[in-house]
């Protein structure tokens, strides 16, 4: 069986986007490999090195977001990068392969250090990321690794790194595989891309009133200034939500209804609330389950700490054999 591994930087609570854009996927993944899903704990200090307060109650909230969408600590093992401490022993040794040609020539390094101008990048531990993403993958010898297409350079240089380790020392390694997620595009309730940071997002922890209000408030097509004026759905952010959540029936209905103004924003917008908040619902209900019993999200993370941790040792004995030490 193929053995899959992704991580998630612990930011916040988890939003439609991230649902949309990763987790569902994860959970079909669960169903056909051996996966592991860790919290990238020591990855959020890589851009945020001077707040590490938050680090330790986003964790938290991460894992029990992915227990309420459906992970199954049965079936995969969810765990946190900085209880493993391999991981660290491995990224050391591999940093002393890696040229620093290749962490520097990385295009998401180039465009971060661009983009993320209010933060110190100008670390060794943010030039030497991907590294650390190299060892997370190979300790476990994925063959596949589902990211976003923002990550996937991450990927190529894990399979670079692992191409050099094998020729300099022993095969130990599989090269991992992208497992490219086709991104479902959901925009924020601004219209722009749904991140925490813009305000703009729908958390799979927003009660089905507080959803309703953020959808029903969202952006339309500006040509549609009055109830009377017809509008066009390909320009309206609101309609990327049918796309995701609703029926082609549907969809051709509002979009008929749009253009001629026989229904307003509401009543379109009615359509696709009531698919979120039917996908929401289980996952509010097995949260409430995990929120009833203090300790458990912690207890399940202990057990995948272990898991992961049996696993880590056996690859780290091979590797510290294949350099003789
Ligand atoms: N770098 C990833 C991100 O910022 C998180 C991550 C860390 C990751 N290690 C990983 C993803 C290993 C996949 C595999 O989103
Ligand atoms: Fe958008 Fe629907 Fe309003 Fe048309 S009717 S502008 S698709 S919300």
């Amino acid at each position: 069986m193929d053995t899959i591994v992704s991580g998630m930087r612990p930011t916040g609570r988890l939003h439609l986007g991230h649902f949309q854009g990763a987790l569902k996927n994860w959970l079909r993944l669960q169903e056909r490999f051996q996966c592991y899903f860790f919290v990238a704990d020591w990855h959020a200090l890589t851009t945020d090195y001077a707040t590490p307060q938050g680090i330790l109650q986003s964790s938290h909230e991460i894992v029990l977001d992915w227990l309420s969408v459906g992970l199954d600590p049965e079936r995969c093992v969810i765990f946190c990068q900085s209880q493993i401490k391999e991981h660290a022993e491995l990224h050391l040794l591999l940093s002393m392969i890696v040229p620093v040609a290749w962490l520097e020539r990385n295009p998401t390094y180039k465009e971060q250090i661009k983009e993320l101008t209010g933060k110190d990048l100008s670390t060794y531990g943010f030039l030497g990321y991907p590294v650390l993403q190299a060892a997370d993958i190979i300790m476990y010898k994925a063959n596949r690794v589902p990211v976003g297409v923002d990550q996937a350079p991450h990927v190529e240089l894990t399979r670079e790194i692992v191409r050099r380790f094998n020729q300099v020392y022993r095969p130990i390694f599989p090269e991992p595989e992208v497992l490219l997620t086709e991104i479902q595009k959901l925009p924020g309730t601004d219209g722009r891309k749904m991140s925490k940071s813009y305000g703009n997002a729908v958390f799979l922890s927003d009660d089905p009133k507080e959803v309703d209000r953020k959808l029903s408030r969202m952006v339309t097509d500006p040509a549609r200034v009055k109830r009377n004026d017809p509008g066009e759905p390909e320009k309206c952010p609101a309609f990327q939500f049918h796309r995701v959540y609703s029926t082609a029936d549907e969809m051709a209905e509002v979009s008929r209804g749009c253009r001629t103004a026989a229904i307003g924003c509401l009543d379109c917008k009615k359509v696709m609330i009531k698919h979120v908040l039917e996908e929401l619902a289980p996952m509010r209900e097995r949260r409430a389950q995990f929120e009833d019993r203090p300790g458990h999200v912690e207890e399940i993370l202990r057990q995948g700490n272990r898991r992961a941790q049996e696993v880590a040792a056996v690859t780290m004995n091979e590797v510290r054999g294949a350099l003789g030490l």
